[in-house]
């Protein structure tokens, strides 16, 4: 049986049980969450709009939920823990029938996941993981392979530079502090530029994935390292941000710095055709028509598997060009 007729029937019951009680308090919440039209409703807590991923991953929900025809509650959690928290607990109280998030930080949900477990809500990760030992506290996790993308941009990396006879000086724009991407990434590109001992990380600061922040801690690590060889930034927009600042020490983006970033989004993919981005590890935010399968999959009690990851590709600077006229975000 479904998870919503579940909880409908529990709520009808109460509901005769307590008619008169209820009828005098005005009460007028039926349960299941659906208001009565029969459709799945989600709770979805976004990250925030840090980036133009995220903006392409909001619309990208937001479209899927409707041609899904599931009503989607949708709350943007501004890139901080305490609002995602605080609106899973609301989509707990108002009684949806699956709860879908990005979790901000990998750490500090289980908690608020064990009473969503406890009112029998299914949960569903996406994008992001959360490092909860109990796996029972989610249904699935739907997204990329965060690890990859930083070992296929630290492997691109490695390759250019195989005949590099000095040291290779590499500054790292991670993400978020804390997040499953900027966690993974780093380590993804730290083990696969560990097979050229010329390769040298110099500098690593968080960007927070956000333009402005790419801007002022690359403008930082230009002034504290004359000798920057290399930038890998974890998205785009960092990346972007970043250029402006290389510009404005005088330096040429792509050719006195090279610069590898992830997301492979509209902006990043110009600057990439451009030639002021070298090479991009492509991470997809287009998961809203697969989130709403899986809603109506464990909406209806059927089993999904533990992980689904998005396939994904790389681009050099003349693929860019190739894919740039028919890239979707
Ligand atoms: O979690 C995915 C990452 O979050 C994207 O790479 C980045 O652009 C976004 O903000």
């Amino acid at each position: 049986m479904s998870t919503r007729r579940t909880r409908t029937i529990v709520a009808a019951l109460a509901a005769v049980l307590l008619a008169g009680s209820v009828a005098a308090c005005g009460n007028s919440d039926t349960g299941g969450g659906d208001g009565g039209d029969g459709k799945i409703v989600l709770g979805f807590s976004q990250v925030g709009a840090e980036s133009g991923w995220r903006t392409a991953n909001t619309t990208s929900i937001k479209e899927a939920a409707v041609e899904a025809g599931i009503e989607l509650k949708f709350d943007d959690a501004q890139q901080k823990q305490e609002n995602q928290i605080k609106a899973i607990r609301n989509f707990i109280q108002q009684k949806v029938d699956v709860i879908a998030f990005s979790p901000v930080v990998e750490s500090g949900w289980d908690t608020v996941l064990k009473e969503a477990k406890d009112a029998g809500i299914p949960v569903i990760l996406t994008d992001r993981a959360v490092d909860s030992a109990d796996k029972s506290l989610y249904k699935t996790f739907l997204g990329s392979d965060f690890v990859k993308e930083g070992r296929l941009a630290g492997e691109w990396l490695v390759e250019q530079t195989k005949t590099a006879t000095g040291p290779v000086n590499i500054v790292e724009l991670q993400g978020t502090t804390g997040s499953a991407p900027a966690n993974d990434r780093k380590e993804g590109f730290a083990a696969a530029i560990a097979a050229n001992p010329n390769l040298k990380i110099v500098a690593s600061q968080s960007g927070d994935f956000k333009r402005a922040d790419g801007k002022q801690v690359m403008e930082q690590f230009l002034k504290a390292n004359p000798d920057i060889d290399v930038l890998f930034a974890h998205n785009d927009d960092m990346g972007l941000g970043a250029l402006e600042a290389i510009t404005a020490a005088g330096k040429v983006p792509g050719k006195d710095i090279t610069i590898i970033t992830i997301d492979a989004v509209k902006d990043g993919m110009q600057a990439l055709a451009d030639g002021k981005f070298n090479f991009i590890a492509e991470c997809s935010p287009l998961l809203g028509p697969q989130l709403m399968e899986l809603v109506k999959k464990v909406e209806a009690g059927e089993e999904v598997p533990a992980r689904i990851e998005t396939e994904e590709t790389t681009f050099t600077q003349e693929q860019a060009r190739e894919a740039l006229p028919n890239r979707k975000y």
